[in-house]
């Protein structure tokens, strides 16, 4: 039997993950969206192109999460992008409610599932559905480190001149202006940046990592990045479903790990079909170490926005 992948929102990001999905054959793919049409389109045009890439999952659309019922991956991407006039606080309330409310409808129908989240802000949400769902951390897991992880690999394989394959990168902390781009455990072919390039290049590099999902909005105008985030979704999708036991940078729930406690950030973990099967805690420098504190400071702030009432709901 195939596995089963939710996709929640049908917008750029959930269609492209969707479609990743299916193309890689990872499973069964259910693409939710509230607009009526819209993911019964996307879905069959994904489904559409099976024949010349050669794929058989299927992949359905729907607006009724009994589609989605015992799902073994629920991808979270519903949510709204921020508009002019909006405050970040008006975003995080709008995508709370949003989230509070798919969450709450997926789980019931797929109490086994591994969430992954998408909608921003991501360590803030990842909460809110750890909240609703009352999974245990190992099944709520956030995506933003592979992305801005692979921002960071472009960057270096552009200043380089190399092959973004001879490229690692390492981000940790929450997904926003104070991630923690670390140049030391960023390599090429093995080698750190540090002693390719010299130091202001080195900082251009982890500045425009750290700015990168600015930039990309900055040049659409209307809407954020979804190819790199679509495909990092899917390289955790493949990592849990084919229990590879792959360490990706991702974002989870810190139980004292990295001197955090009570919450998201993003850290080298190892995924498989359990989902997050262990945290890698590398040594860091105090300034390291520091600047990761300073940006889970930043997702505490909005964690402790999060209204009391967001709790799982008791049947
Ligand atoms: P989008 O606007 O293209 O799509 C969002 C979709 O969510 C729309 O189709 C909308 O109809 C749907 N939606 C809204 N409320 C819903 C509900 N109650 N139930 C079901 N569907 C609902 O936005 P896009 O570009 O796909 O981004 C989605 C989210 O992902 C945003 O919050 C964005 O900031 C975030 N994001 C996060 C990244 C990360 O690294 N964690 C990277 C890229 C985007
Ligand atoms: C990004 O980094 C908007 O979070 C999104 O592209």
């Amino acid at each position: 039997m195939r596995n089963k992948i939710t996709v929640i929102g049908a917008g750029h990001v959930g269609e492209t993950v969707a479609f990743n999905c299916a193309r890689l054959e990872l499973g069964d793919v259910v693409l939710l969206d509230i607009l009526e049409g819209i993911p019964q389109g996307k879905a069959l045009d994904s489904f559409e192109s099976s024949p010349i890439f050669g794929f058989d999952s299927t992949v359905l659309g729907t607006n009724n999460y009994k589609d989605t019922a015992g799902s073994d991956i629920i991808v979270m991407t519903a949510g709204l992008p921020r508009k002019p006039g909006m405050s970040r606080d008006d975003l995080f309330y709008k995508n709370l409610e949003i989230v509070e409310t798919c969450i709450g409808e997926a789980v019931e129908v797929s109490p086994e599932a591994i969430i992954i989240m998408v909608t921003n802000p991501l360590d803030a949400m990842c909460e809110v559905a750890r909240r609703v769902s009352s999974f245990p951390r190992r099944r709520v897991i956030g995506m933003a480190g592979i992305l801005d992880s692979a921002r960071m690999r472009s960057f270096i394989a552009m200043e380089l001149g190399v092959s973004v394959e001879n490229t690692h990168a390492f981000v940790l902390g929450g997904h926003g202006d104070s991630m923690v781009p670390l140049a030391r455990f960023s390599t090429v072919a093995g080698i750190p940046i540090t002693k390719l390039l010299p130091e202001e290049r080195v900082n251009a590099i982890i500045e425009r990592t750290r700015k990168g999902g600015g930039e990309i909005v900055s040049l659409l105008k209307t809407g954020s990045a979804y190819y790199a985030p679509g495909l990092a979704v899917a390289e955790m999708v493949e990592a849990i479903l084919k229990d590879k036991h792959k360490i990706l940078p991702c974002a989870v729930y810190l139980e004292g790990e990295y001197g955090l406690d009570g919450t998201y950030s993003g850290v080298p973990v190892q995924l498989g079909r359990i989902g997050m099967e262990k945290i890698v805690e590398i040594g860091l420098t105090d300034s390291e170490s520091e600047a990761l504190h300073a940006s889970a400071g930043t997702v505490r702030e909005l964690i402790d926005m999060i209204p009391e009432k967001v709790a799982a709901k008791t049947t």
